[in-house]
């Protein structure tokens, strides 16, 4: 009994909690949340949540970009370039073809962080992706890439 009604009680905390008791965030509507405007956490993680939704698993770069990405960008890929949309036309030739999983993410305190599997031959790479927000508008990002070694000598090692 308690097998069953436990994904019914599941669902229901998640739409009561999780999707009912969403604040009413100004801006949400709007085809764009840049340049910043004031936002509270609870806010900034639904916007957030939204960003990854398009990006990692629409998997649609320029929506996202011109979404949530400040024209202004502050990029830190040692190979990319400044700026929203030299890093949108980038991210439209790769990830809509990449394969990867989802692992975590996270909001707090302005920073949002995902942690991802990338399919790699032979081995999977580890990617976090640390993005910086003020207000309503993702202004700076980071990202952290490391393949796994074949010869890795820790069983669980990466993942
Ligand atoms: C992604 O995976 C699919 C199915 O396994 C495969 O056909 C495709 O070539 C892969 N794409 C990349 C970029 O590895
Ligand atoms: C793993 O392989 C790399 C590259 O060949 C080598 O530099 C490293 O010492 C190896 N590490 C271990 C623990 O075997």
């Amino acid at each position: 009994m308690r097998l069953i009604t436990f994904p019914a009680t599941a669902l229901f905390i998640v739409s009561v909690f999780g999707l009912r008791s969403v604040p009413k965030c100004a801006g949400l509507d709007e085809d764009s949340l840049c340049p910043s405007r004031e936002a509270n956490e609870l806010c900034q993680r639904q916007i957030f949540s939204d960003f990854l939704q398009t990006l990692y698993v629409e998997k649609d770069p320029i929506k996202a970009f011109n979404t949530h990405v400040d024209v202004q960008l502050i990029e830190h890929d040692p190979f990319d370039e400044q700026g929203r949309d030299a890093n949108a036309a980038k991210l439209s030739n790769i990830i809509p073809s990449a394969n990867f999983t989802v692992l975590r993410s996270n909001f707090n305190n302005d920073i949002g962080v995902i942690h991802v599997m990338v399919k790699e031959d032979p081995e999977p790479a580890a990617l976090a992706d640390i993005y910086r927000m003020d207000g309503t508008c993702i202004v700076e990002h980071w990202d952290v890439l490391q393949y796994r070694p074949a010869n890795a000598t820790n069983p669980i090692a990466m993942f």
